[in-house]
């Protein structure tokens, strides 16, 4: 199957807010189709359309380990026009981005979320997620506003993976240090 090249930081589009889907039709679904593709191709767990360069608010997830466990809405999946309606908690996460590889990052973010959007039918769609999968959510959800892992550090991390960046020449393929890349 076709998949998407996956734009890494520097680009752009990474940096713009993405805009509300108003179509949901075939050709979104076929779109989705080939995130999916996309993502599991560069073992991922989770991919916003900006990272391939669309900028519509939807993101693909499939956090295998849970499916493991049991966990029904694990995916892969699709979220259309997804936002945080309730967080709470905090918690401390080990994060790579395909977008930029290579590297990783200890993220604080609220442990728990509930984000509603909608399917690929249009219907609404709410989950209630915790641990790692509350992770994926929320750091689709900021490619979707254009924010990075990078934006989530403090100063002095942020510049040292500044440094980092701009110093070594990544391999798009290359593993993030064990960690999810997202
Ligand atoms: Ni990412």
């Amino acid at each position: 199957m076709t998949t998407f090249e996956i734009r890494q930081f520097g680009d752009p589009v990474l940096r713009q807010r993405a805009r509300e889907v108003t179509e949901l039709d075939g050709e979104l679904a076929r779109l989705a189709e080939t995130m999916i593709a996309t993502m599991h191709e560069a073992h991922g767990v989770g991919l916003a359309a900006p990272q391939i360069g669309v900028q519509k608010r939807l993101y693909t997830y499939d956090v295998e380990e849970l499916a493991e466990r049991g966990a029904a809405a694990a995916g892969p999946g699709v979220l259309v026009n997804p936002e945080i309606v309730d967080a709470d908690g905090e918690s401390v996460y080990e994060e790579g981005c395909l977008s930029v590889p290579g590297l990783h990052f200890d993220i604080v973010r609220p442990e728990r979320v509930t984000v509603r959007g909608l399917d690929l039918d249009g219907h609404e769609v709410i989950l209630s997620s915790d641990d790692f999968m509350a992770r994926v959510m929320q750091h689709e959800i900021d490619h979707l506003d254009g924010i990075l892992v990078l934006d989530r550090l403090d100063v002095d991390a942020r510049r040292a993976a500044l440094r980092e960046l701009r110093t070594r020449d990544f391999d798009a393929a290359a593993p993030a240090g064990g960690a999810h890349r997202l």
